[in-house]
């Protein structure tokens, strides 16, 4: 096996998203073959635009992006730009990319990416579910393709931030959500899945609570210290994330930005940072209070192995000293360029 680790992305991006985008370019070990644009925080098409964008700025116009479906697989979509601002990157502006998404779709390309690199394909899910699920549609053998799947999506044993009980990634989707784990779980039945997904929910990812004087130490590790940084990917994480930090503010969290997905993206990388339990997930999709909930049956109460390692504790400081020595760096390099 190689010592490069491939990773495909799927996003919604989004001030997070953005924020898991620019670790994994910054990442010396990791190769990004190619990002699925995923409806969720904004339109798909919007999305793709901001992962386009995003990677012009970083200097790897060169990783295809493909837009996936403008909607979940069986409900209207919600978006949301209170959080993630007007064009999901809160108050960034970027100039719109020259290269455009691929003539095939983001289900398209997450199955490509695994056949090109059978066993080896690290997928790391940030948005909404329904690409993967139409990938897995598509190419049902894809839970023993991937080396590794990574998702940030669900609250286990803990309060949703969208309804009561029900994550962002799964409201958007329920159905697409229900129909991976169960993808999941008719491949470990099977004996082909491979390692079991791992799970970042809220109740470890909004432990990842990122607070203004963190965007100062962000700028300096860049060589450009102060905020508004002068450096260009520094100037627009924080300016995503000034957005972020409003709205959090909104809803009573406090002036302070949870942010999910980078971290799903270190874990995606390094599964070592977190603890994790086996458990079988279901997602409930009639309840009229609780639909969207992801429900772990930890005592095998319902007969099913387990389809899924669900993150339940992981080292909050090192997570953010590693993005700061990773993305500052790497910001600075941009700006030499
Ligand atoms: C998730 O929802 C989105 O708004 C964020 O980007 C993150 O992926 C958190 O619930
Ligand atoms: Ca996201």
């Amino acid at each position: 096996m190689s010592a490069v680790l491939r990773v495909f992305a799927d996003l919604d991006t989004g001030v997070d998203d953005a924020m898991a985008l620019a670790y994994l370019l910054a990442s010396p070990e990791a190769e990004l073959v190619g990002v699925a644009s995923t409806a969720g925080n904004v339109g798909a098409q919007r999305v793709c635009a901001n992962n386009l964008a995003l990677l012009e700025l970083c200097g790897r116009p060169d990783i295809p992006v493909s837009l996936g479906s403008l909607v979940p697989l069986s409900i209207p979509l919600r978006t949301a730009e209170d959080t993630h601002g007007p064009a999901g990157l809160g108050y960034a502006a970027l100039p719109a990319a020259h290269a455009g998404p691929t003539d095939y779709d983001a289900a398209t390309a997450w199955v490509r990416a695994a056949r090109a690199h059978p066993g080896e394909l690290i997928g790391l899910a940030t948005g909404p579910l329904t690409n993967l699920a139409l990938a897995l549609r598509a190419e049902p053998g894809l839970p023993g393709l991937l080396r590794r799947l990574v998702i940030m999506g669900g609250a286990f044993d803990y309060r949703g931030n969208t309804t009561p009980v029900s994550e962002w990634n799964i409201a958007v989707d329920p159905e697409a959500a229900a129909e991976v784990f169960a993808a999941w779980g008719a491949a470990v039945a099977g004996g082909h899945a491979g390692e079991l997904p791992i799970v970042c929910g809220l109740n470890i990812t909004e432990r990842m609570a990122l607070r203004p004087p963190y965007l100062a130490e962000l700028a300096a590790a860049a060589g450009a210290p102060g905020i508004p940084s002068a450096n260009p990917l520094i100037r627009v994480l924080s300016d995503a994330l000034r957005f972020y930090f409003e709205f959090h503010d909104s809803v009573g969290e406090g002036y302070l930005a949870h942010v999910h997905d980078p971290f799903a993206a270190a874990v995606a990388l390094d599964p070592g940072l977190v603890n994790t339990r086996e458990a079988t997930v279901d997602v409930e999709l009639d309840g009229s209070l609780t639909r969207g909930m992801t429900v772990a049956d930890w005592a095998g109460h319902w007969g099913r192995p387990p389809n899924a390692r669900i993150a339940v504790d992981g080292p909050v400081q090192v997570f953010f000293d590693r993005f700061r020595d990773r993305v500052g760096p790497f910001a600075a390099g941009l700006a030499h360029s």
